[in-house]
């Protein structure tokens, strides 16, 4: 992948061509009474979902929800009220919430109505729904009189870069770019930390795909991973049972459309999972037909379940060829794949050649409608004029219904073979895009937890790949063992791996216990056999385990389990177990 990193404040021109001016909108609704905005969608499955919560425990299927958000400000919300709902509204509401996503501004309106939703927070009506761009706009230049706005989407800074790329890739696809950066977007009610925010860090990659040819090379290695999918029918009927399904049987089935796709599919299922997101929590939902940007053809969301119900985490998106299509009409400058062919492409068919200067002699202004008409003929109407015209004459009729009669002297028809050997298209873009924030804040939900004998300290299980701290250093007490510590912490350093020491005054168990509740997966201890023996216990932050083993070769133990080559159980079997008892010889 080349890498890139492009402009945030950009010409409006480019997002006129994207179509973002135009589309890249979210429906709002206004409270009728305090002129107070609220997104759509959002209003429609806050008051369903609370009242389908109501239902519940009108039925007593659950628990009242007891729990008050002490922060949150009054009255913000809908609240769950006991009410027993009908069997029949239930099921109306459950599909209504499964195909939420599908609905347009005015279908949203009519739900409104329908069911009379409500802003929950102050049970006034709402208005119809409007279209509200999400771009920041802004100017450009002293005089302000060029109009920009900041990115909304990373993704159009790679498109516009794309014949350098191409030339770095020596005119060929497949090849991809990739980009890190803040995007912008002027959500109408950002929410939940950082899960919904108005700037916010997107890693995007544009994989360009010959469009007759969506294979991937590497699909093998990925074709046994198992996925979750949601796949778009079963949420226009109405419902939201997931599949359980390997990617290759996906792709084989035509429930992911080609390889490419299903590759970066299984990618973003094992970057997740490696970094620690619990795989029963992650599933992957495709985009219904009216729910999909106006640039995509087809999209799955990586979504993952939090305390907020399912979180789109990561976008992927066969955006097909529209964005290079757009910009290459709208700039002139063609950006195109020319491929070379070893055998050429042969075509045979009648080919037309006018006397211009005839056609314009005898018919002057009316000589291009001609042109047009005659070149608009298929095949089988271009032989049959043929025919005509070798008989002496031919009438043909424009579209606004003029008859004119065609003569050999006029243009000739001529069936022949021609032989084309570059073949140029425009490349498919295939976008995994990435939300930092919201894979850190379910990351960190789904690390954190307590132990069942000290549930005030939490325990922070993030994966040695992702904590910040790799190995905390404990030394029984400060000062003696100072160079003990200067000595492990250099060897650590030396081999890349970040350690922090703590030589407070506190036990080793609380030092232990502060630093599960910070990430740290590893720590090992120096006491007074490591200055007699050179030993040094090494403790594993969720199993609470310890092993001991001279200090070098715990550090080469730390090596391989910090960069992944080795596990906890493939270090137990290398280092002796730890007793409490400094006894390794
Ligand atoms: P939503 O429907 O939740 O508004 P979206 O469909 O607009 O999200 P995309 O346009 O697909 O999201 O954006 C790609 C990725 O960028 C998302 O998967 C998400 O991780 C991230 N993202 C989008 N909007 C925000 C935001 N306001 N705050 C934080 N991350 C965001
Ligand atoms: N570039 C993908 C998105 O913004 O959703």
């Amino acid at each position: 992948m080349l890498e890139l990193d492009t402009t945030i404040i950009t010409p409006a021109s480019v997002f006129e061509t994207s179509g973002h001016v135009a589309r890249f909108a979210d429906w709002m609704v206004k409270d009728t009474k305090t002129g107070d905005v609220l997104r759509a969608d959002h209003l429609v499955k806050n008051v369903l979902e609370a009242r389908l919560a109501g239902d519940k425990e009108a039925r007593g299927l659950a628990a009242a929800p007891v729990v008050e958000d002490k922060k949150k400000k009054k009255g913000k919300g809908a609240k769950a009220q006991a009410v027993q709902l009908a069997d029949e509204v239930v099921a109306e509401y459950e599909t209504i919430l499964a195909k939420l996503d599908n609905y347009s501004g005015a279908d949203i309106g009519e739900l409104c109505r329908k069911h009379n939703l409500r802003n929950p927070d102050t049970g006034n009506e709402v208005s119809e729904p409007q279209l509200f761009n999400l771009m920041f706009a802004s100017s450009i230049g002293p005089t302000g009189q060029h109009p920009g706005y900041l990115r909304p989407e990373t993704a159009q800074g790679h498109f516009l870069n794309f014949s350098r790329l191409l030339d770095f890739n020596n005119g060929r696809v497949p090849f991809a770019s990739a980009q890190i950066g803040r995007s912008f977007r002027n959500e109408i009610s950002p929410r939940a930390g950082l899960l919904r925010v108005r700037e916010f860090t997107m890693a995007e990659i544009e994989h360009f795909v010959d469009p007759e040819n969506k294979r991937h090379e590497r699909f093998d290695e990925v074709r046994d991973i198992k996925l979750t999918l949601l796949d778009r029918h079963i949420q226009e009927a109405g419902k939201s049972t997931t599949t359980e399904m390997t990617v290759g049987d996906a792709v084989d089935k035509g429930v992911i459309a080609n390889e490419t796709l299903g590759y970066f599919v299984a990618r973003i299922y094992l970057f997740l999972t490696k970094i620690g997101i619990n795989p029963a929590r992650l599933r992957f939902r495709q985009h219904m037909a009216n729910e999909m940007a106006h640039y995509a053809a087809d999209c799955w969301d990586a979504e993952i379940h939090n305390s907020s119900g399912w979180t789109e985490c990561v976008g992927c998106a066969d955006r097909a060829a529209y964005d290079l299509s757009v910009h290459s009409a709208r700039t002139g400058h063609p950006l195109i794949v020319r491929e070379a062919l070893k055998e050429p492409i042969v075509t045979e068919s009648e080919v037309v050649e006018w006397n211009r200067k005839a056609l314009g002699q005898k018919f002057k202004q009316d000589g291009a409608t001609i042109a047009k008409t005659v070149e608009a003929l298929d095949q089988a109407q271009l032989t049959a004029l043929k025919g005509q015209l070798a008989q002496g004459s031919a009438p043909i009729t424009s579209a606004d219904g003029k008859t004119f009669t065609l003569t050999p002297d006029i243009l000739t028809i001529e069936f022949k073979t021609t032989k084309q050997w570059v073949r140029e298209f425009t490349p498919n873009v295939i976008e995994p895009s990435f939300g930092l924030g919201r894979i850190l804040y379910t990351l960190l939900e789904h690390s954190f937890w307590s132990r069942e004998q000290d549930i005030d300290r939490g325990v922070l299980s993030l994966p040695p790949l992702v904590a910040p701290t790799k190995v905390l250093i404990v030394p029984l007490s400060a000062r003696v063992f100072d160079p003990l510590v200067k000595e492990v912490h250099a060897k650590l350093r030396k081999a890349g791996i970040f350690s922090r020491v703590d030589d407070s005054n506190q036990s080793i168990g609380k030092r232990y216990s502060r630093n599960d509740e910070l990430g740290t997966p590893y720590g090992v201890t120096l006491d007074f056999a490591s200055i007699q023996k050179r030993t040094m216990t090494l403790r594993e932050r969720d199993t609470m385990e310890q092993r001991i083993g001279g200090i070098d070769e715990v550090v080469e133990v730390l090596i391989e389990l910090v960069n992944g080559s080795m596990d906890w159980a493939q270090a137990c079997e290398r280092l002796p177990a730890y007793d409490g008892v400094q006894a390794v010889e």
